[in-house]
């Protein structure tokens, strides 16, 4: 079976650094983030430092350096749901699965993204897992809802 990275790094022929956005979110959106393996392989293509390109991607926030897991749980910590407590939910939502954002638990069931708005705002403070939205969470509720994911 062919390397998916390279067979992405084969469609952009110019190896112009500017083809280094685009070919970061082609590799996440075919393996789900941007491995160590991508990171080397795009280095190769575009003869730009492995640092240089952490340092890039790691700029813009939609993109993940870890494998997702199971279930993805999205953190909204827009205007609306800071005031309605979003920080200190986050911190619960750390302790309960001992990850911070941009990282996947040991068991791979959940990775852990914060965003900066749901589109639901008045429904505040907002968290999704996988494409369901949980609106007016509380920390107590946090914990029912995380035992209801296998
Ligand atoms: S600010 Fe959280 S949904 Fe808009």
């Amino acid at each position: 079976m062919a390397d998916p990275v390279q067979s992405i790094l084969k469609k952009f022929t110019q190896k112009d650094k500017s083809n280094l956005i685009p070919i970061l979110q082609s590799v996440q959106e075919k393996e789900g983030y941007i491995s160590p393996v991508a990171v080397n392989g795009i280095s190769k293509h575009l003869r730009v430092s492995k640092s240089n390109i952490y340092g890039i991607a790691s700029f813009y926030t939609q993109f993940k350096f870890n494998p997702p897991g199971r279930h993805s749980i999205k953190i909204c910590l827009g205007t609306a749901c800071h005031v309605q407590g979003g920080d200190f939910l986050l911190n619960a939502l750390q302790s309960e699965i001992d990850i911070i954002p941009g990282e996947t638990t040991e068991d791979a069931k959940f990775d852990l993204e914060r965003v900066a708005c749901l589109g639901c705002c008045a429904l505040a403070p907002v968290i999704m897992i996988d494409k369901t939205i949980y609106s007016r969470m509380s920390v107590i509720k946090l914990k029912e809802m995380l035992d209801t994911y296998e």
